[in-house]
C-alpha cells in the first residue's frame, strides 16, 4: 500500500491534469494498492490540512482538461518560514499533515517558487517528487516545461489575428506576451507569428533601434509592423538602474505595462498610430495542446516510476529529448533565461528580426 499526496502550486497552466493523471495511471497499472490525497489550492491545502481522498476515477477524463482539478494558489517562498496571521509555523504544519496521513511521498507540480518550497520540504526530510509546470519555461534543469507549448500556440494565434488587421490599417501593433522575467514565450511565439521586432527581458532594448526598424520597413513599403513584447521587457536605460532606483521609478509609472510605454515612445518619435493587444491570462487557459498532453503524460509516468522505485528528491525533467531525473537541490532557486547570444537569437536576427539592441 502506498499513500501519495499531490498538490499543484503557483499560477496554473495547461496539462497539469494530464501530468497528475500520468502519475496515477502509472501507479494503478503497476497493481500497487494506493491511497491518493489531493491537497487543495496548493501549499495552503498542505498547511491547513485541506485535502480530498481521490481514486483512479477522479483522474479519468481529465487528459484534455485545462486548469487543475486540485485548485492552486501562490504561497510565496519568501514568507514560507514566517508564521501565518494566527502564529502557525507553516513549514511545521506541512510536515505534521504529511506525517499524520502517513504519506510515502508528496508529488508537487509547480514552477520556480514552488520548487524552492519543495526543496525546503525535502531538506526537512519529506519524500518529494516534482513536475515542472509553467508557461514561462524558466525552470532550470529541464529544456521544457509543460504548459509552454500550449501557451505558445495561444500567443501565436493572437499575433496571427493581429497580423491581418495590422496589414489592413498599416499600423504598428504590439502584442504583449506573458513569461514573467524571461522571454521564451515571446521569442518563440514572436518567431512563429512572424513578428518584425521582439523585445525580451534578456536583451534590453533601445527605443531608437525599434524606431529605426519601423522606419526601415516603411521605406521598404511594408505598411505595418508587428512587435512582440515580453511582459518583462526592459529598456537599456532601465536595465542600468539599481533595484532601488527601478522600484522608485515604478512607483510613479504611468503605464499599465511595458507595452504601453513602448507604444507611447514610438507614437511620439514617429507620429505613427500604435495599438497594443494584451492576451494576458488567456495564454494559460483552455485545453493543453497535443504536444503538452503527451509531454506531461510522459513526465507523469516517470514520476510514477520514481515512486514505485522509492526514489525521491527529484524533479522529472526533459533534457536532449529524454525524460530525466534532476536532483531537486540543483533546480531550486535557479532561473533558466535565454542567453542573449543563444543560437535561436542569432537565427532570428538572420531572419531580419530586430531585438532593439
Ligand atoms: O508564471 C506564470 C505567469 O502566467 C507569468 O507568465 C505571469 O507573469 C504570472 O504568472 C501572472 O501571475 P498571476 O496569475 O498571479 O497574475
Amino acid at each position: 500500500m502506498k499513500r501519495i499526496g499531490m498538490l499543484t502550486s503557483g499560477g496554473d497552466c495547461q496539462a497539469l491534469n494530464a501530468a497528475m493523471r500520468g502519475v496515477v495511471k502509472t501507479l494503478l497499472n503497476s497493481g500497487e494498492e494506493m491511497e491518493i490525497y489531493g491537497f487543495l489550492d496548493g501549499y495552503k491545502g498542505l498547511i491547513y490540512g485541506k485535502f480530498q481522498m481521490l481514486t483512479g476515477r477522479d483522474f479519468s477524463g481529465i487528459l484534455t482538461k485545462g486548469g487543475t482539478i486540485l485548485g492552486t494558489s501562490r504561497t510565496p517562498f519568501k514568507t514560507i518560514q514566517d508564521p501565518d496571521e494566527n502564529g502557525l509555523n507553516k513549514v511545521e504544519a506541512m510536515k505534521q499533515n504529511y506525517y499524520k496521513l502517513q504519506l510515502d511521498c508528496l508529488v508537487i507540480l509547480g514552477g520556480n517558487g514552488t520548487h524552492k518550497t519543495a526543496n525546503l520540504l525535502r531538506k526537512e526530510g519529506l519524500n518529494i517528487i516534482t513536475l515542472p509546470k509553467t508557461i514561462d519555461n524558466d525552470l532550470w534543469g529541464t529544456d521544457m516545461t509543460f504548459g509552454f507549448q500550449s501557451a505558445m500556440d495561444i500567443a501565436t494565434d493572437a499575433i496571427d489575428y493581429i497580423h491581418t488587421t495590422a496589414a489592413s490599417h498599416g499600423r504598428v501593433f504590439i502584442v504583449e506576451v506573458m513569461g514573467h522575467k524571461v522571454g521564451w514565450l515571446t521569442l518563440n511565439a514572436g518567431m512563429a507569428g512572424g513578428a518584425d521586432i521582439i523585445l525580451i527581458p534578456e536583451i534590453p532594448y533601445d527605443i531608437d533601434k525599434v524606431v529605426d526598424k519601423i522606419e526601415e520597413r516603411d521605406k521598404r513599403g511594408s505598411r505595418f509592423t508587428i512587435i512582440a513584447v515580453a511582459e518583462g521587457a526592459i529598456s537599456k536605460t532601465d536595465a542600468k538602474l539599481s533595484k532601488k532606483e527601478l522600484k522608485k521609478k515604478m512607483e510613479k509609472y504611468p503605464f499599465p505595462s511595458v507595452s504601453y510605454e513602448v507604444a507611447a515612445a514610438i507614437q511620439k518619435k514617429t507620429g505613427r498610430e500604435v495599438r497594443v493587444t494584451v492576451p494576458g491570462h488567456m495564454q494559460r487557459g483552455g485545453s493543453p495542446c497535443p504536444y503538452d498532453r503527451v509531454f506531461a503524460s510522459r513526465l507523469g509516468a516517470e514520476a510514477g516510476k520514481l515512486i514505485l522505485d522509492g526514489q525521491f528528491g527529484f524533479m522529472v525533467g526533459y533534457k536532449n529529448r529524454e525524460v530525466v531525473r534532476v536532483p531537486l537541490e540543483d533546480v531550486a532557486g535557479k532561473l533558466k533565461a535565454i542567453a542573449p547570444d543563444a543560437t535561436i537569437v542569432h537565427e532570428a536576427k538572420l531572419l531580419g528580426i530586430c531585438f532593439g539592441n
